[in-house]
């Protein structure tokens, strides 16, 4: 059949085949590509139409990458030669122990020569290439069986498909190498998830071991996998020196590698090296957890030979972890400065990169319920550099069925008032203004200029009045003495004289700054003066309904639930009565109801027809402020029309119904202008 196809034709597919898979390389393994994505599309499309013309396709060709129909399950595969696993050193000291058993075993004083690769974090796989094409890719399995996984492996672009690069070519070669996945690419591929409601991947590693033990290679495909290749297996027609000539000719025949490989000689350059990577691991794209150091020389690692599973010639050294396995033993309720309360979690303490750690924040309640987080759970908890614990997943696979989640708190664990959560916002408060854990904040907000504007009560005295004990409550401030602030070390007699003259000075105070200076969420100097326009007296606020609040124009719900729930907590106002028996002593000069008393056209409603001297909307705000009512219609219960020049019909629907007509004029008099 394809000695029919012309042989320009089959050249033409050859040629374009081959400019395919070096573009490829150029992207995916040295990430340099040199042509833009769009003639890579272009000389794609081309070579999947001659294909499908001439019926001509070669094995390596990239559109054989994708395509294949899922399986209903993996063949097993047995490893030509077994794939061994690794020691691990976790200290310095075991790396040099592990140099010491090496020389041991080879009866050498003279030091060896090593290659330092990271230690990637994904799964395993052998590739293996008969006369130079891929012929099967497998997964490490029990290390002497694996699954074939090819056709999902072939999806992976930087895999070749084909050895290239004209070096010399094994008749059969096992390459060994990982499969990961980009950090990044994790994360996007999570979030994905997520909006999905799919289950999370736990880690890069388990993402990347997921997509590729997929019986549908429509699905690995999708995920960005990548490969680096650090091991050999089985090998016929070829002979390699050393993992360093090794590697060298992965290079050379285009094979993705490890992104640093190093060789040294003596075990202190190895250590120096594998410290200069736990320096670099996070500039990696990838996650690694440690480097696996070599012997170089192959006849000397086939000296050393196997112990049980692990070779006597490597070894890997694990970074200190970034994670560990703990059980969370309760979860607390934590209340902050600003009154927002974060639940915590409380571990079995685990040792993670040298440090116990047993709490950790679970940040809110929506977080909490996204990972699933239970009383009881077993978690992996991360500690990344100075980056605060935190709980990474929970290990669903170790319910017991005893846990127990841990919903929002009904009243605040430290002073007991009520807890509120606005609709649509994550943080959830205590409103007690009397609340120890907020005090320090509470009392600063109180103290400041716009507030209560008490000179000498900033941060830095509130932090001090604080941690000598002084203040653990709102209403502690109105009791110090100035004989506790001479024992502190920034006050002399005058400050503190000064403090306490400024305290007592702030008890006589209007109730709109007071009201501004609780500090109640979403009430600012404007809401707080609004508030005060409406009720005369502080006590008029105790337990007012939100529904009250929001007859007041400008304010809306979520401001009149705010000051409804604050209004409404016995604690405050116990608060607020301990502060009136400590002197307090609040007017209210904004009050605007106490006018209305004198208000000369209070309960009377008047209706404009026609020109005024002056434009209608003044008239009408000059009624409303004298506690009359502006009405655009007359009916029986208008009590004056006030007629302006071509007046209109309301006029006589005025003389119809017997209301009393004015003019401007006649208006201003009555009111005395
Ligand atoms: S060499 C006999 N090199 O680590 C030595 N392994 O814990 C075979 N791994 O099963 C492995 N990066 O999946 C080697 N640069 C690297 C590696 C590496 C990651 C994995 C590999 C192996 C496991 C052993």
């Amino acid at each position: 059949m394809t000695d029919k196809i012309p042989k320009d034709i089959k050249q033409g597919i050859e040629k374009l085949v081959k400019e395919l898979t070096y573009h490829c390389y150029r992207y995916y393994v040295l990430d340099s590509p040199v042509i833009s994505d769009e003639e890579y599309d272009r000389l794609y499309l081309h070579l999947k139409e001659l294909e499908e013309k001439y019926h001509y396709i070669l094995p390596d060709s990239p559109t054989q990458r994708v395509g294949a129909s899922p399986l209903d399950k993996f063949e097993k595969v047995r490893h030509t030669e077994p794939m061994l696993s690794l020691d691990n050193a976790f200290s310095h000291d075991e790396v040099r122990e592990f140099d010491t058993r090496v020389k041991r075993f080879l009866k050498s004083d003279e030091d060896i020569e090593y290659t330092v690769e990271p230690k990637y974090d994904g799964l395993a796989i052998e590739l293996t290439y008969r006369n130079g094409l891929l012929y099967r890719a497998s997964t490490r399995g029990d290390g002497y069986e694996g699954e074939d996984v090819t056709q999902n492996i072939r999806t992976i672009k930087s895999v070749p498909l084909k050895i290239e690069g004209g070096g010399e070519i094994p008749d059969e070669i096992d390459i060994r190498g990982e499969v990961y996945m980009d950090i990044d690419e994790f994360e996007a591929l999570n979030k994905e998830r997520e909006k999905k409601g799919e289950p999370l991947f736990a880690n890069p590693r388990n993402a990347a071991a997921g997509s590729v033990r997929q019986l549908d290679p429509s699905i690995t495909a999708a995920r960005k996998l990548h490969l680096a290749c650090y091991g050999i297996g089985a090998v016929t027609g070829m002979e390699f020196k050393s993992q360093r000539e090794f590697i060298k000719w992965l290079e050379k025949a285009r094979f993705p590698i490890p992104a640093i490989v190093k060789r040294e000689k003596g075990i202190q350059k190895i250590i120096n090296i594998i410290g200069e990577l736990e320096e670099k691991r996070r500039t990696f794209s990838f996650e690694t957890d440690g480097s696996v150091i070599k012997v170089n020389d192959f006849d000397l690692q086939r000296l050393l030979g196997i112990k049980t599973r692990e070779p006597r010639w490597a070894i890997a050294y694990k970074f200190p972890a970034h994670q560990g396995t703990t059980r969370i033993k309760e979860i607390l309720p934590s209340v902050g400065r600003t009154g927002v309360i974060t639940p915590v979690a409380v571990f079995e303490p685990v040792r993670i990169g040298g440090v116990t750690v047993s709490r950790s924040t679970l940040h809110n309640w929506d977080e909490m319920e996204r990972k699933d987080i239970k009383v009881g759970d077993t978690v992996v908890v991360e500690r990344a550099g100075d980056v605060i614990p935190h709980v990474v997943t929970v290990i669903k696979d170790k319910r017991a069925g005893k846990e127990q989640p841990f919903p929002i708190p009904e009243r605040c664990p430290v002073c007991g008032s009520k807890v509120v959560r606005e609709e649509g916002e994550v943080a959830v408060r205590c409103v007690g203004l009397n609340c120890a854990a907020q005090v320090q904040e509470r009392i600063r907000h109180f103290a400041s200029r716009g507030a209560m504007d008490i000179e000498g009560l900033g941060e830095k005295n509130v932090e001090l009045l604080y941690s000598r004990g002084l203040i653990r409550l709102f209403v502690d401030m109105y009791r110090l003495k100035k004989e506790y602030l001479l024992d502190l070390p920034r006050f002399a007699e005058k400050s503190a004289q000064n403090l306490i003259d400024a305290i007592e000075k702030s008890k006589h105070t209007t109730l709109s700054r007071f009201l501004y200076a609780l500090g109640i969420i979403h009430v600012g100097e404007y809401a707080a003066k609004l508030l005060a326009k409406n009720f005369e007296k502080l006590e008029d606020l105790y337990r007012v309904k939100p529904e009250r609040i929001m007859e007041i124009r400008q304010m809306g719900e979520k401001i009149a639930y705010s000051i409804s729930d604050f209004f409404n907590d016995p604690e405050n106002i116990k608060t607020l009565d301990t502060l009136k028996s400590l002197g307090l002593n609040i007017t209210n000069p904004d009050f605007a109801g106490k006018k209305k008393e004198k208000l000369p056209l209070e309960g009377l409603t008047f209706v404009i027809t026609g020109t005024l001297s002056k434009p209608r909307d003044e008239v009408e705000n000059l009624i409303e402020s004298l506690g009359g009512h502006a009405s655009s219609s007359v009916s029986k219960s208008t009590n004056y029309l006030i007629v302006g020049e071509e007046p209109g019909s309301k006029l006589q629907k005025a003389k119809a119904l017997g209301v009393k007509t004015l003019s401007y004029e006649d208006l201003l008099k009555i009111i005395g202008k």
